[in-house]
């Protein structure tokens, strides 16, 4: 289906101050120069907020992240849980029209769309609060036919179950989802076929559990001296970034054993680690000194080069270069190692200069070729 910008657009857009809380808290979660990575879900919030995706909201997500418009237009237009044009106030109904799905009945569900809603897909119904259209599998074949509604899946439909969710949202309801035939999930329909001691209640525990349990061995794997594993966000004394009064509670041993022994086995322990750390560790890197670049007031003869050509430089970074002195591909293209740790350091997202490779691209834009 060709997806594009709606024909009619709104003059702005703005997230709630709730929402861009939120949105600022998501860009967080990614280390310096991965901020895009928070575009799918600031995009998805933005719909949220509006109910459709519209050119102002791609481009103030753009902005937030440092990305060149187009860049995220791409994730716009490419995923379909994106919708590009208004959509019904109530709900926009996705029918999965993919194979489970269209054998089970897809086509029932599409027919009661075009009768209750709109005769064609993307259509707004004549009081504005339904919309619908037809889309490729959403993963949930086992219980096909569905439909995604909002965020939500409604699985197991059946013809009249469907007009009846339709009717029931139209006044105002809030239809449970999940399977709508009164499975709990995909289990078999006609019951299950293994893990039935769990449905009998004869177990009382999920497989894993229930096998650890009855072996009886977990505790007594843990000797309480083993070094913990540690997650990148979790300092190397095993204190959580920012919880610094928390350290934690190493396990009870489970044998005990004298205290002159472990003490011992600990000191042994310590000291063929740190006989194994001076045997790899490598010198740290020496930071690199900064310098400043010749930077520029304003451009030569009141004509700049459009940074936007380098990679990862968005209409926002461009107006930080030019703040900063830089106008011209040949001025990128000259900075030496110190000179980038200067600019870099004035940068929100560190190390994205190394690792776009603007430097060879200015070079040739510098010389009037395409990069
Ligand atoms: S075929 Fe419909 S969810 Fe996969």
């Amino acid at each position: 289906m060709l997806r594009r910008l709606h024909a009619e657009q709104p003059d702005s857009f703005a997230f709630t101050p709730a929402n861009l809380a939120w949105a600022e808290g998501q860009i967080t979660k990614y280390p310096d120069g991965r901020q895009a990575s928070a575009v799918i879900p600031l995009l998805w919030r933005a719909q949220e907020q509006e109910s459709w995706l519209s050119k102002p909201a791609i481009e103030s997500i753009a902005d937030m992240l440092d990305m060149a418009y187009i860049r995220v237009l791409e994730v716009a237009s490419f995923y379909f849980m994106f919708q590009l044009q208004p959509v019904g106030t109530v709900a926009h109904i996705q029918i999965c029209g993919t194979t489970s799905c269209m054998i089970c009945g897809a086509e029932d569900l599409v027919a009661i769309c075009k009768e209750k809603i709109a005769n064609k897909p993307h259509e707004v119904s004549a009081d504005g609060r339904f919309s619908w259209e037809e889309v490729e599998c959403l993963g949930s074949c086992t219980n096909a036919p569905m439909a995604q509604i909002g965020k939500d899946y409604y699985e197991d439909l059946t013809a009249d179950g469907f007009a009846t969710l339709l009717d029931d949202l139209a006044a105002g309801k809030v239809p449970t989802p999940g399977p709508q035939n009164g499975r709990y999930s995909s289990e078999p329909l006609s019951g299950l076929t293994t893990l039935q001691d769990y449905e009998s209640g004869k177990a009382k525990y999920n497989a894993s559990v229930q096998l650890a349990t009855d072996l009886g061995d977990t505790i007594k794997r843990i000797q309480g001296d083993e070094v913990p594993l540690l997650t990148p966000w979790i300092g190397k004394n095993g204190v959580v970034a920012g919880r610094a009064a928390e350290a934690p509670t190493p396990p009870a041993p489970a044998t005990a054993k004298p205290a002159a022994k472990q003490a011992e086995e600990a000191k042994k322990a310590k000291q063929a680690k740190q006989a194994k750390q001076a045997t790899v560790a490598k010198p740290a890197a020496p930071a690199v000194a900064e310098a400043e670049p010749e930077v520029l007031k304003t451009a030569r003869n009141g004509k700049p080069d459009d940074l936007k050509l380098l990679k990862g430089v968005g209409p926002k970074l461009e107006q930080t270069l030019n703040g900063l002195g830089f106008f011209h591909f040949d001025q990128v293209a000259g900075w030496t190692e110190a000179q980038v740790a200067w600019v870099d350091s004035r940068l929100t997202f560190k190390g994205r200069i190394e690792r776009d490779g603007w430097i060879e691209q200015a070079r040739t834009l510098a010389a009037a070729d395409e990069t």
